[in-house]
């Protein structure tokens, strides 16, 4: 018999699939901005009626009590969510451009959110003037260029929606409801990138409107600079405009397998060896898993997302995960918005959380035994927590995966010299209260994995983390390496009165 919390447990687990890793390092950075608050001035509210004012009927603007602001301001954690002054929902990329000058000229605290996935508190939040991107919606196929233009308040499930009966896809998000525009700008590991490389690897350009209101269209022949720099996350972090459109490459896809198969903490050692055999031995770039371990008070399962680019694997690839004994399966041939489907992320909806990283270079037996005792350990050391559930995603890419895309540079990685396995943690809770304590947490978390991969003998101790995971603690030496001067020159020259820096999220200049 399960225990009701067993069944609770296993049938979430999938919240926080797909995502991270974790490495934080604990020395909090005056480079992050984390509460656009301490900015805000007492004329806000007349901010935004000049907003108002200068909007055009395809864009609105609301306030506290109505609904649309409500929509606006939602985010997947509680705790990346503030109540902002007024909300702008622009339909135009001038619109943007208007709403940019404005608040550069009153400097205005104020936020840009796509689809709201943001794991770090402030970085797509306000209580000044929040700007939401949903009305930047239409998903254009160019099937003569093989490519996509997406809008920047999409999320990924009606992209692969929209793309579906053409027969193409996108490399994009693993689960529901993630937006395009944070994941894209942030990097992107998706179910394609062991075959495609990340979605930032398949941008073709960008539509960009910079502080000054100018709409810019970047690609890697008209502006490499920018190309480059919108590359390294949120529009380089959203330190260099709004994003309003992203043409991105598209592939032929058609039914693939896959599924999702939750375990009990009974079989890790079984889990540990298939996983790490996928990881050290396997050499097909259509096959994927991501292997969730998950725990709340005195529980511990793992969820396993197994995925393959066709309707039946080879024989043998998955047979490993199909022998051990499970809780539940709903493995096989699917559409791959079905898969993605398969994992809804909207059930956290009034949870408190944060990510966190480290970058892998081996999934080895010894490597998630290490993942697995700190899912056991925190699942009982948390305890005085309410509603707590910490979980660690497993994500074995192929190590050539950076080696897609490389004729144009990307900030992210800031360094393609070794294959950076992504370690998420994503860590929920209820009282914010709590929320220090899972801070700290959760960066001694990652630093323990860090430091037990670098005494097997993985050389991460520098390694770049994923700015997407991170939290928002992590030096920012980790998240820009080295390229981090020849961002700030660029952005000298696109946003020279850091206008995004009123902005929350990772700052190439504070
Ligand atoms: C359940 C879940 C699953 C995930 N799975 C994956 C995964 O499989 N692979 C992966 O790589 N990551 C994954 N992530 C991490 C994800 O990439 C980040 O959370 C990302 O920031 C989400 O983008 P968003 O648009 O939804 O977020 P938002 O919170 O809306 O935005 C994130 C950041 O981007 C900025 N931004 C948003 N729109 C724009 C714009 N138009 N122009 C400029 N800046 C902008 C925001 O200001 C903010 O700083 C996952 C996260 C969650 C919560
Ligand atoms: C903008 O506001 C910040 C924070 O209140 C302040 O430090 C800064 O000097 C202001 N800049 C200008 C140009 O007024
Ligand atoms: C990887 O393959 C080698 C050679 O077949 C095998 O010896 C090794 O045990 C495999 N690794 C794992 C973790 O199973
Ligand atoms: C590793 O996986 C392969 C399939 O990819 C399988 O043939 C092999 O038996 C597995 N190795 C072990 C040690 O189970
Ligand atoms: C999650 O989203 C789906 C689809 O949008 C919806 O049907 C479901 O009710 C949502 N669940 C929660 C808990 O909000
Ligand atoms: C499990 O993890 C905890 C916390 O990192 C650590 O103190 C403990 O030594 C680990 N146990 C084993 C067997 O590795
Ligand atoms: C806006 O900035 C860009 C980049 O510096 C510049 O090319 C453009 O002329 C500026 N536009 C205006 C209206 O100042």
């Amino acid at each position: 018999m399960r225990s009701y919390l067993e069944l609770a447990l296993l049938s979430t687990v999938a919240v926080c699939a797909s995502v991270l890793t974790a490495a934080g390092s604990s020395t909090a950075d005056s480079n992050v901005v984390l509460d656009g608050g301490i900015h805000v001035r007492a004329d806000v509210s007349s901010v935004c009626s000049q907003i108002g004012d200068a909007l055009s009927s395809a864009s609105a603007l609301y306030y506290p009590g109505s609904i649309n602001y409500l929509e606006d301001n939602y985010h997947w954690l509680l705790s990346s969510s503030q109540s902002s002054t007024c909300t702008v929902e622009p339909g135009t990329a001038s619109d943007v451009g208007e709403v940019l000058q404005i608040l550069g000229a009153t400097n205005t605290s104020f936020a840009i959110k796509g689809g709201g996935h943001a794991s770090n508190p402030g970085f797509s939040s306000t209580t000044g003037v929040h700007i939401d991107m949903s009305r930047f919606s239409s998903v254009t196929y160019n099937a003569g260029a093989s490519t996509a233009d997406v809008g920047a308040g999409l999320v990924w499930d009606d992209v692969y929606q929209e793309l579906q009966p053409h027969g193409v896809v996108v490399v994009g998000g693993r689960v529901s409801g993630i937006g395009v525009a944070g994941f894209t700008l942030g990097g992107g590991y998706s179910w394609l990138t062991s075959q495609y490389g990340l979605t930032v690897d398949n941008v073709v350009g960008f539509e960009l409107v910079l502080p000054n209101g100018t709409v810019m269209g970047v690609t890697e022949g008209s502006n490499p600079d920018l190309m480059f720099a919108l590359k390294h996350g949120k529009g380089g972090y959203n330190n260099f405009g709004i994003v309003t459109q992203i043409t991105l490459k598209t592939y032929p896809i058609g039914q693939i397998w896959g599924g999702l198969i939750t375990y009990t903490e009974n079989t890790f050692p079984q889990l540990a060896q298939a996983v790490a055999n996928f990881s050290e031995n396997n050499t097909d770039p259509k096959a994927q898993i991501l292997t969730t371990y998950n725990s709340a008070i005195g529980f511990a399962g793992v969820t396993q997302v197994l995925f393959y680019d066709a309707p039946t694997p080879p024989d043998g690839l998955f047979d490993q995960f199909m022998a051990i004994p499970y809780f539940t399966k709903d493995v096989g041939t699917m559409s791959f918005l079905d898969l993605v489907k398969l994992t809804p992320s909207n059930a956290t909806a009034n949870t408190r959380g944060v990510f966190n990283t480290v970058s892998i270079l081996d999934y080895s037996v010894d490597m998630l035994n290490v993942i697995a005792n700190e899912t056991t350990y925190w699942g009982s050391e948390l305890t005085w927590a309410s509603g707590f559930l910490v979980s660690f995603d497993v994500e074995p890419f192929l190590p050539s995966l950076f080696s897609h895309g490389t004729t144009s540079a990307s900030a992210y990685p800031p360094s393609r010299a070794q294959p950076l396995l992504p370690l998420n943690l994503c860590w929920t809770w209820l009282d914010e209260a709590d929320d220090e304590r899972f801070w700290e947490a959760i960066t001694q978390s990652a630093d323990n994995v860090k430091a037990k991969a670098v005494s097997f003998g993985q050389n991460v101790g520098n390694a770049p983390l994923y700015g997407n995971y991170a939290i928002f603690s992590t030096p920012l030496e980790y998240i820009f390496g080295d390229q981090l001067a020849r961002l700030q020159s660029i952005k000298q020259r696109y946003d020279p009165g850091n206008v995004m820096g009123l902005t929350g999220g990772w700052k190439v200049q504070v």
